[in-house]
């Protein structure tokens, strides 16, 4: 007999139907009722034992965690809070789970127990909703660009470039650390390397996606990126995963389009396709949301949250303008921020960003024109010669989940630049090639990925929507 997923079942009406499902024991109750859960939604089934025909020595295996298969009927529920059942004829333990030992018990565990059983805590009602909507997040991202006219991708993982200043790199090397070979001068001797020369892990495949667009019009990336930052916060990973399209002839106007055309249009389907998780996960937030005082909570629900960015234009704003907000509000003057702003040209920190987005406009935030000495070497320069075309899509409880520009197209503007930055020409002559052979204006950015997953889930931490997280002194599993 085909197995069927709890899905299919509940949302069946073939009662009388002879069916086989397997799947993990959430509950057992009164010897009777077992909440059955296979992964393939957020709900159990209920299966009820006839336990009077079941031998002791099976009713006593049915634990919590316990893998199991049944072969029962398909019945209307005579409970409440389901409509259809599984009455059992038959049940096979397919594989125990000791109750004094597994960790997932049925009861509530926090979020740090959880990290440290990272391999179970995909079992709990959480984690697997967060998990099957960041599967559909994923989804929906290629979706949006097949669409669209794009094609994806595969920027390398492996780099020899390091010049692109998106962040510390992680070394790729098979030298024996212990017998470093030298060169005369008494430098790592990298030729002697896998590579025969220095290797990283790629920050970002930007560099090699604008290659990619100036061919194919318009493409993206969707890979996992690595960055050594010794930062221990909410929003970072060392390895996290990025999209990054690339549109040939598009500018920082078009640019800023798309990316908010593809936020929105990524977060409706998802709300269309994950209804049972989004709700848990709104209900799961306003339970949290109740044990922290009246101001620390957020306004809105997370369905609402949701639901806001599609139906409202984001703000765009100029850095400058940014930056006198920021100067006259009262947190900067009251030195409420740890880091005040004095003057124009100033990097923003997470703090101001939340606090442009939270509390003054209360609106997800394009910030554009940022000042050309905190931005990276690519990004086209303006005619003021002292802004560049750098945007940032700033949100709300997450700060930056966007970062992009419209590139330099213009070769000796992107050589001098370079040079101002002693970045080697040799090194990105390949890059510099787009810009000899057919320039044109283009642009692009990077999503986070994580950070999507967070604002759509409610999440708080990110390290609790990726799988397994790496961060400083973390690499278990
Ligand atoms: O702003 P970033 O550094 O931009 C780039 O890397 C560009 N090359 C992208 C492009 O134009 N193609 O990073 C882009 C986004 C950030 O806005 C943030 O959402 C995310 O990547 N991000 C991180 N997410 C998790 N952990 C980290 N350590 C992150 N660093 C950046
Ligand atoms: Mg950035």
């Amino acid at each position: 007999m085909k197995r069927s997923t709890v899905a299919e079942l509940l949302s069946s009406n073939n009662f009388l139907n002879e069916v086989t499902i397997k799947g993990w024991v959430r509950t057992f109750r009164a010897n009777r009722f077992i909440a059955l859960n296979d992964g393939s939604t957020l709900n159990n089934i209920q299966c009820v034992v006839d336990f009077e025909n079941t031998s002791e020595a099976t009713l006593k295996r049915i634990t919590t965690g316990a893998a199991i298969s049944i072969k029962g009927t398909l019945i209307e529920s005579q409970g409440k809070g389901q409509n259809v059942e599984i009455q059992v004829n038959q049940i096979e333990i397919l594989g125990d789970s000791n109750p004094e030992e597994y960790p997932i018990q049925p009861k509530k565990h926090s979020f740090e127990f959880l990290r440290e059983n990272a391999h179970l805590r995909i079992r709990t009602n959480t984690f697997s909703a967060v998990m099957r909507v960041r599967s559909a997040l994923s989804f929906a991202i290629h979706k949006y660009f097949v669409e669209n006219g794009f094609y994806h991708f595969h920027a390398p993982i492996i780099t020899g470039t390091d010049a692109e200043g998106a962040g510390e790199m992680f070394q790729v090397s098979t030298l024996d650390p212990a017998k470093l070979p030298k060169t005369e001068s008494g430098a790592i001797d990298y030729s002697k390397d896998f590579f025969g020369k220095h290797t990283n892990l790629t920050v970002s495949g930007q560099l090699e996606a604008e290659t990619y667009a100036m061919a194919l019009g318009k493409v993206y990336t969707f890979g996992p990126t690595f960055r050594a930052e010794n930062s221990n916060t909410t929003r970072h990973l060392a390895e996290f995963w990025m999209i990054e399209p690339e549109v040939a002839f598009n500018n920082l106007d078009d640019n800023m389009d798309l990316a908010e055309d593809f936020i929105k249009s990524v977060i409706s389907d998802i709300l269309k396709n994950c209804k049972d998780d989004l709700e848990f996960l709104n209900d799961r937030l306003l339970q949290e949301e109740k044990g922290k005082p009246q101001i620390e909570r957020s306004e809105l629900s997370l369905l609402e949250k949701l639901n806001f960015v599609i139906e409202n234009n984001f703000k765009r704003v100029s850095y400058t303008e940014a930056i006198d907000i920021l100067r006259n509000c009262k947190p900067n003057k009251n030195k409420k921020f740890q880091y005040v702003i004095n003057e124009w040209g100033a990097d923003l920190q997470s703090e101001h960003e939340r606090y442009l987005v939270e509390k003054h406009f209360k609106c997800p935030v394009i910030l554009f024109d940022y000042p050309a000495n905190i931005k990276a070497f690519y990004m086209r320069l303006n005619e003021d010669g002292k802004t560049v075309r750098a945007m940032d899509v700033l949100f709300p409880g997450i700060g930056e989940i966007v970062g992009g520009s419209q590139r330099e197209e213009r070769l000796e503007v992107l050589q001098q630049k370079m040079k101002d930055l002693h970045i080697d020409e040799q090194e990105l002559w390949w890059y510099l090639d787009t810009r000899k052979f057919g320039t044109a204006v283009h642009s692009g950015f990077g999503l986070g990925f994580e950070r999507l997953v967070q604002y759509t889930t409610g999440m708080g931490n990110i390290r609790d929507v990726i799988p397994y997280p790496r961060t400083p002194q973390n690499a278990e599993f």
